[in-house]
Order: C-alpha cells, then sequence, then structure tokens
C-alpha cells in the first residue's frame, strides 16, 4: 500500500514517488498547495536563510512555451520527437511546483548547506503532498539544467538553479514499490569492528 496514512510511521514507510506523466486529477487546489508549502518549508535552514524559493506554475502553455524556446536555443538539432517530450514534461500532473536553490553568497554558511537545505524542502513537499492524500513525483532532466529555464524562473537579477520539478495528482495506476536499499550495504558503524 502506497498511501498508509494511519500513523506518522507508516506515513514514512509507505511513502514512494509516482510518476508524473501518470498522475491525474484531482490535485490540491490553491488554499491546500499553500499549505503543503507552508508545512514543507518547515525544513532545516542553517542560518535561517531560506535559500530557497518556490513557484507554483499556474500557466502551463507558457512553461510549454518556455521550454520548447529553451530546447530550440539550446539544442539545434533536437528532434520533433524531444519537442513532444518537453511538451509532456511541462503539461503532466494536476500541480507542479519548482524548488529553486537559492543560495546566499559570500556567507558563513557555506552553499552546499544552502544546497542540502533545497534538497531537504523537496523530499518534505514530497513528504507533506502524501500526508494529504497526493502522490508527488521529484523530477529533474534537462529542464533542470537549461540556462534558458533558470533564467526565465529566477526573475529578475538572479540567478538560481532548479533543485526539483515536484509533481503533485492522484495516481491513475496501482504504485509498485522498489527495491530499496540493503542496510547492510549502507550502514556502518564507526569505528568498525576489526
Ligand atoms: C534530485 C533528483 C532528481 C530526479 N530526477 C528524476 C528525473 O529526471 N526523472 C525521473 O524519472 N526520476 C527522477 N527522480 C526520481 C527518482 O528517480 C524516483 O522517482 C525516486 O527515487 C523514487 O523513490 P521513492 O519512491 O522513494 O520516492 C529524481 C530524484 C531526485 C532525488
Amino acid at each position: 500500500m502506497f498511501n498508509d496514512r494511519s500513523t506518522p510511521l507508516s506515513l514514512v514507510r509507505t511513502r514512494r514517488s509516482g510518476r508524473p506523466k501518470e498522475m491525474v486529477g484531482p490535485g490540491p487546489d490553491r488554499a491546500e498547495i499553500l499549505e503543503i508549502i507552508a508545512e514543507a518549508a518547515r525544513v532545516p535552514d542553517h542560518g535561517k536563510l531560506s535559500p530557497w524559493r518556490l513557484l507554483v506554475v499556474d500557466d502551463r502553455d507558457a512553461f510549454a512555451a518556455l521550454l520548447r524556446d529553451a530546447l530550440r536555443a539550446e539544442d539545434p538539432d533536437a528532434k520533433p520527437g524531444a519537442y513532444e517530450m518537453a511538451d509532456g514534461f511541462a503539461r503532466q500532473a494536476p500541480v507542479l511546483v519548482v524548488v529553486l536553490s537559492a543560495p546566499v553568497s559570500n556567507h558563513k554558511v557555506p552553499v552546499w548547506e544552502q544546497e542540502l537545505s533545497a534538497g531537504a524542502l523537496c523530499m518534505n513537499l514530497l513528504t507533506t503532498a502524501h500526508a494529504h492524500g497526493y502522490v508527488a513525483g521529484w523530477l529533474t532532466g534537462w529542464p533542470a539544467y537549461s540556462q534558458t529555464v533558470a533564467r526565465a524562473l529566477s526573475g529578475a537579477g538572479e540567478q538560481h538553479r532548479v533543485a526539483g520539478f515536484i509533481y503533485v495528482g492522484q495516481p491513475s495506476l496501482p504504485l509498485q514499490e522498489r527495491p530499496r536499499p540493503d542496510l547492510a550495504r549502507i550502514v556502518g558503524r564507526w569505528p568498525s569492528a576489526a
């Protein structure tokens, strides 16, 4: 079961991502997505810098046009299939929130720590969306690394990086569990037993 939310522990034990292209409505409305964001923004943040920005993408046509322009500018040899994929990327799932990493440079808190906080915020969004009864998915792909996209999303005079495109909706197909890491491989003790 992907959505056992009966206790906080069952929530984190059963949460898993959904595939944005398989998400359908209803998604959270304006008030609920703001609530989800407010909960997710309760994230560790060294120095209280809030080194992230969030954008709820209201106009998917405009986002699709931005991806089309970015593809044309950055990959002149892109085939029609790439344009179709970009269009699908822009339009999938009922709700899309972009998380931008907006670190404060020349601060005593290293940029790395501020970027980690942006990652934690993305993860918190997946969890809070799940706690509200939705499924969520974190994508990057080429749009997260495109200068054209970053510039357009950052706003005047800013240069942020995309930490994630977080899609939220309902799954149209049952979610499949994926293999989880073997604890013996990822957890050790220090100092290790000889
Ligand atoms: C930084 C980051 C970027 C990701 N980008 C993509 C992506 O571009 N395409 C994709 O299919 N999945 C992407 N994923 C999602 C994962 O591949 C996958 O959905 C996730 O690991 C499922 O884990 P979960 O079920 O525990 O949530 C990304 C995950 C992270 C953390």
